[in-house]
């Protein structure tokens, strides 16, 4: 394993500093590396041929204009869950056909929202539909199906099957094309998505089946869009195999070939990665403050709190985590167990539960790996905590700031006080 890190991180970081990083712009500190991230583009851009096909990054992984700017850049389209997102998409340049709207429960505002810029909507309901229908009569509209597969690395992100709140079921088809009619909507894409991060194409492509088999209902289909879900390997020090992209791709491409042969007008076949896209490119680096034994565990604590990363305290997930110190990474010899926290007022506050790593000292930098994706875009002001800075480390130059710190200014402004106006009144 000592090889493999000091490998990722030669090839992370190339010439760049890393306390050099932490110095110039805080700890703790999120940074991204375009030639990863353009690598994963590229590779998602290409995992369909021989149909017409579109990669839609999925912004809710991470929303920094700029990741958003090299994904678009690299040709891909993105899908969003909410105006926020569309509103960032806009601002990074993206045109109102290469956005999907793909949102959940939404008020008629926002529906009208996404209806005024012409971009298509996906709705995942029979009410959500009648709503649409009353906003945009005449339109067109995307069904979000669950056909009753889903997976997903932990069960508060399977997003298909029996048990989550997510699509329109097979049994309710027929009243879906019923209410589809009454607001003269043409159903012009199905949509389904079945959870997040599967290593083994398996799934994926049997409920690609599925949609593909109920695409035979809606005769004026022009897109079918399988969904994201692509997992990444998290324990790459451990040397996980990554996802057979490969293989997963050429299932896919024969599927969707077969399936547009039949059809009698083009089809646009559609994914909506959001991991595979931003998270290796992310890593986030943090600083030990304090390092102590507590009954039978050392705990060293960190400023990476739960606010910062929210994944390990919300799913148990894993990051791998190596050690800096005074700018080298440290060996993985003379391990101990520990459990590193961070700086927020919760005994869940963990980024790791007992974890072998190199004796660790207040000083050192801990990075924690594969951050890229819904890390700072679940990130919050929680404890009145400053969201971190982003720094992207270009294909060629110096690193560039591509967010600031947040400031102690940036967590009172919104609040009125002491009350001057309410803009209720
Ligand atoms: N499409 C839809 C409709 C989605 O809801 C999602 C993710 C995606 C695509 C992209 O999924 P991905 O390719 O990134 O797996 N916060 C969790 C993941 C939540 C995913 C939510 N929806 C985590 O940190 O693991």
């Amino acid at each position: 394993m000592s090889e493999t890190a000091k490998r990722y991180i030669d090839e992370y970081f190339g010439q760049t500093d890393i306390t050099e990083l932490v110095r110039t712009y805080g700890s703790p500190l999120y940074v991204y590396q375009e030639a990863l991230l353009r690598r994963r583009c590229r590779e998602m851009q290409q995992l369909v041929q021989g149909v017409p096909f579109a990669a839609h990054y999925s912004v809710k992984a991470n929303t920094n204009l700029e990741l958003l700017r090299i994904a678009r850049d690299e040709g891909l389209h993105a899908d969003a869950m909410s105006p926020g997102e569309i509103l960032a998409l806009e601002a990074a340049g993206y045109d109102a056909d290469a956005i999907f709207f793909i949102p959940n429960n939404i008020s008629r505002d926002e529906l009208r929202f996404a209806a005024d810029r012409g971009i298509l909507i996906s709705v995942d309901s029979l009410d959500q539909l009648d709503l649409l229908g009353s906003v945009q009569p005449g339109g067109r509209v995307s069904l979000r199906l669950n056909l009753g597969i889903g997976a997903g690395h932990h069960e508060k992100v399977i997003t298909a099957g029996d048990d989550t709140k997510f699509g329109i079921t097979e049994a309710q088809l027929d009243q879906a094309q019923a209410i589809a009619r009454q607001y003269q909507l043409t159903i012009t894409g199905l949509n389904q998505h079945i959870g997040s991060l599967f290593m083994e194409p398996a799934p994926y492509l049997a409920a690609a089946e599925r949609l593909l088999s109920a695409a035979r209902c809606f005769p004026d289909l022009e897109m079918i869009d399988f969904g994201g879900g692509f997992g990444i390997p998290y324990h790459k020090m451990a040397g996980e195999a990554r996802l057979d992209l490969a293989a997963l791709g050429s299932r896919l491409s024969e599927m969707a070939k077969r399936f547009a042969s039949t059809w009698p007008r083009p089809l646009m076949f559609m994914t909506e990665p959001g991991r595979y896209i931003a998270a290796e490119a992310g890593l986030l680096i943090g600083t030990v403050h304090a390092v102590k034994q507590n009954g039978p565990r050392i705990y060293v604590g960190t400023d990476i709190g739960f606010n910062v990363l929210a994944r390990p305290m919300l799913y148990d997930a894993w990051h791998d985590l190596l050690v800096i110190r005074r700018g080298r990474l440290l060996p993985q010899t003379g391990l101990e167990t520990v459990t590193v926290t961070g700086n927020i007022c919760e005994s869940g506050d963990q980024i790791a539960a007992d974890r072998p790593l190199p004796e660790l000292r207040c000083d050192d930098l801990v990075v924690v790996l594969d951050a890229g994706a819904y890390g700072y875009s679940m990130s919050s002001n929680y404890n009145q905590r400053l969201r971190p800075a982003e720094v992207l480390l270009p294909e060629s130059g110096r690193p560039r700031l591509i967010r600031r710190r947040d400031t102690y200014d940036d967590l009172l402004r919104g609040m009125l006080f002491p009350v001057e106006s309410d803009p209720a009144d």
